[in-house]
């Protein structure tokens, strides 16, 4: 059975389209079972719909609970036969009962050399701020296994970028970035081979 990926996702969605270029160009074996968002209006599903890879969204609000949200959640991405799941610039902290449910097969990729820079209130643009608020050289990005905690699963691969003496938040972001695409691929596939998939 070919590898099944489902993707979390909540805003433009590049790292999901690095990952759907290079599935698309067979460098990772398998498919995109599922690309799901939790704002209705992320630019990833619009990069979904033009890939015509299977999408949608599911709103918080639309749940009496946090509880009932990530369990049709998980209904969703279990339908779908998802092997794994990739957290692709997704803006929520899962609960155990989730993490618990895809153990050792959620992945995520965080924009910092983690633990610097990581765990609550650390995410997308305010990490590059904080890294250069603190007047850090080097950053760089993580991509690890989620586990209960926020940013604590263990890492899977880690790369090193440069903060140049005039980055902003937004040229820091941007470098990192490409660091981004090319490591989620790579990590993917070292995770592949462990697993002998
Ligand atoms: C990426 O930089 C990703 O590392 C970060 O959000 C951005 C999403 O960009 N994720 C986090 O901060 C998670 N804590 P993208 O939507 O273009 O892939």
């Amino acid at each position: 059975m070919p590898v099944r990926f489902g993707v979390l996702l909540s805003g433009g969605g590049t790292n999901f389209q690095a990952i759907a270029d290079n599935v698309r160009k067979g460098v990772i074996p398998g498919e995109i079972a599922l690309v799901l968002s939790d704002h209705k209006d992320a630019y990833g599903l619009v990069r979904a719909e033009k890939m015509g890879i299977p999408h949608i969204a599911m709103l918080r609000r639309e749940y009496k609970d946090s509880e009932s949200y990530y369990r049709a959640m998980i209904e969703k991405l279990d339908a779908a036969k998802v092997d794994y799941l990739l957290l692709a610039g997704f803006m929520r902290i899962l609960p155990a009962f989730f993490t618990d449910h895809y153990k050792r097969r959620i992945l995520n990729i965080h924009p910092s050399l983690i633990p610097k820079f990581s765990g609550k209130g650390f995410y997308g643009e305010r990490v590059h701020e904080a890294v250069i608020a603190a007047g850090e050289k080097v950053s760089g990005a993580t991509v690890h296994f989620v586990d209960a905690g926020c940013d604590t699963g263990e890492i899977i691969l880690q790369r090193e970028v440069p903060v140049l003496p005039d980055d902003t938040a937004e040229t820091l972001a941007k470098r990192v970035l490409e660091t981004e695409h090319e490591i989620y691929t790579e990590a993917i596939l070292r995770v592949l081979k462990e697993d002998q998939r």
